[in-house]
């Protein structure tokens, strides 16, 4: 069994990953905790509160970051038109859930669940990096008691999608990115190379809201904003990029992979974009010398992942 801390922005490929966790049976969701990005952290908190109550997850919700890691970095506005304006494509989402937070901030959680749990978490990050960095501030320990780090975010050899350079996760917090990638840990890189070409149609969503349950009608419906905004990239669909860190738990076999050490342009016209050297390329001495080696995606079995999260959402 796969035990999962799930960080997330949700967001509505956020919503989808979820319910693939939830559903995957060689998954155990041990936490959820949330950071803000797709909207504000009170929004993003509040959606994972409501689809804890919809879909029945049992894992308790912390809240996490507000702000970068570097408070000094301006604030952004948040991508309504990708999301909608409460993060959940503007169905209707209660303004409170009645439901018991973690006392604990995110990072705090993220901490003591690896603690107790030695070598076995897997922390699944598909928004800003900010609470993963904050945990290893606190207690840079953790990185090598954490089984590994699998995140969605970055971009190496396709162009970013909130600048030509950078993908929006991490763009979002570069300095709280650069931490992750170089800290001491196991990190999988799932980024827009293999997510961006991991398309769902809007028809083949229906389908399944078609066949699947409630939870998977509600899933149909907060995605259609979605699904219009993604218009201009994807014929009547979307990119299913989180789902894509989620599949890659259980089937790593379907993604394509090298390895090297990865850094963060943190500033200036490239801030927040990915840059890996990769193992065994000779350079003269730069910034990624002596580093660790992380995994980082460049290719995937698109329709087997899409497939894979048809049968595991529809499994109720
Ligand atoms: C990432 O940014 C967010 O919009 C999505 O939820 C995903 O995590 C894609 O760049
Ligand atoms: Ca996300």
């Amino acid at each position: 069994m796969h035990k999962v801390i799930y960080d997330t922005d949700p967001g509505v490929d956020d919503a989808m990953a979820l319910l693939f966790l939830h559903r995957h049976p060689e998954i155990d969701v041990i936490g959820i905790t949330t950071v803000f990005g797709n909207a504000s952290v009170e929004t993003t908190t509040r959606n994972a509160l409501f689809l804890k109550r919809e879909w029945d997850i049992p894992a308790p919700v912390a809240k996490g970051a507000s702000v970068t890691i570097d408070a000094a970095r301006a604030e952004r506005e948040w991508p309504a038109m990708v999301h909608g304006d409460n993060g959940l494509g503007n169905i209707e989402v209660p303004h409170t859930i009645d439901l018991p937070l973690d006392p604990r901030p995110a990072h705090r959680f993220i901490i003591d669940t690896v603690r107790a749990n030695p070598g076995e978490v897997r922390l699944v990050a598909v928004g800003r990096m900010t609470n993963l960095a904050m945990a290893l501030k606190e207690d840079p320990e953790i990185a090598v008691l954490v089984k590994d780090v699998v995140i969605m975010g970055g971009n190496f050899y396709v162009p970013g999608n909130v600048s030509p350079v950078a993908e929006a996760n991490i763009h979002g917090d570069p300095e709280a990115a650069d931490i992750v990638m170089t800290a001491a840990w196991k990190v999988v890189v799932i980024g827009l190379d293999v997510t961006s070409i991991t398309t769902m149609s809007r028809s083949y969503l229906g389908a399944m809201a078609a066949k699947g349950d409630a939870a998977v009608k509600l899933l149909d419906g907060l995605s259609q904003h979605y699904i219009d905004f993604y218009t201009h990239a994807v014929d009547d669909g979307m990119m299913v990029h989180d789902s894509c860190a989620a599949v890659y738990v259980v089937a790593p076999e379907l993604f394509t992979t090298i390895t090297g050490a990865v850094r963060v342009v943190c500033g200036g016209i490239a801030d927040g974009q990915t840059v890996i050297k990769p193992d065994g390329r000779r350079f003269p001495p730069g910034d990624w010398d002596g580093l660790p080696s992380q995994i980082v995606a460049t290719g995937i079995e698109s329709e087997k992942a899409i497939d894979l999260i048809r049968d595991t959402l529809l499994r109720a």
